[in-house]
């Protein structure tokens, strides 16, 4: 199932933030784009593209992860710690994952599994880190000075569109 952003379910109160969310609910998207557009056998030739784009995620989560525990340090906030280890947790998560998916290319092996697996640990991960935590930075609008609006989802800068332009033109050829 798609990841949907909903502005009253996951907003956190600061545009940016919210922003980035919904970035990655889109990167979360095109792992279900790829599993779905591709096949088995099409894997294996696409799978450049999807490790290009799995790191590219784990980049951006970690520009994100940085951005969010600024914010929760800057007001002093009593989940800051909690926010930061799950953070941390997550990333090792991630890079077991990579390093599981690394294993099947390189034993040729078919990746399928991995990918589904990445893709339901992604999205449950995500979903229960920001309503259990990154939420919680609600408490912090009321003295906040900045970037405290509405998310404007059309804004959205669409840093996976490239990836997911891509899965999606393979399956027209
Ligand atoms: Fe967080
Ligand atoms: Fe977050």
């Amino acid at each position: 199932m798609r990841l949907q952003w909903d502005q009253q379910k996951y907003s956190t109160g600061f545009a940016h933030i919210d922003q980035q969310h919904s970035e990655l609910f889109e990167g979360v998207n095109g792992l279900i784009l790829f599993l779905k557009e591709s096949s088995p056998k099409k894997d294996r030739e696409n799978i450049e593209k999807i490790l290009e784009m799995l790191d590219f995620l784990a980049e951006y989560a970690q520009q994100h992860f940085q951005d969010e525990e600024a914010i929760f340090e800057k007001y002093n906030h009593p989940m800051k710690d909690v926010n930061k280890e799950e953070h941390q947790l997550f990333l090792e998560k991630y890079v077991h994952y990579q390093e599981k998916l690394q294993a099947k290319i390189e034993q040729q092996r078919l990746t399928r599994g991995v990918l589904i697996q990445i893709h339901i640990f992604l999205q449950s991960w995500l979903v229960k880190h920001i309503l259990k935590v990154d939420t919680h930075l609600r408490d912090c609008v009321e003295q906040a000075e900045e970037q405290v609006i509405e998310y404007d989802m059309a804004a959205g800068k669409g840093v996976f569109s490239r990836f997911l332009s891509f899965f999606k033109r393979d399956q027209d050829e």
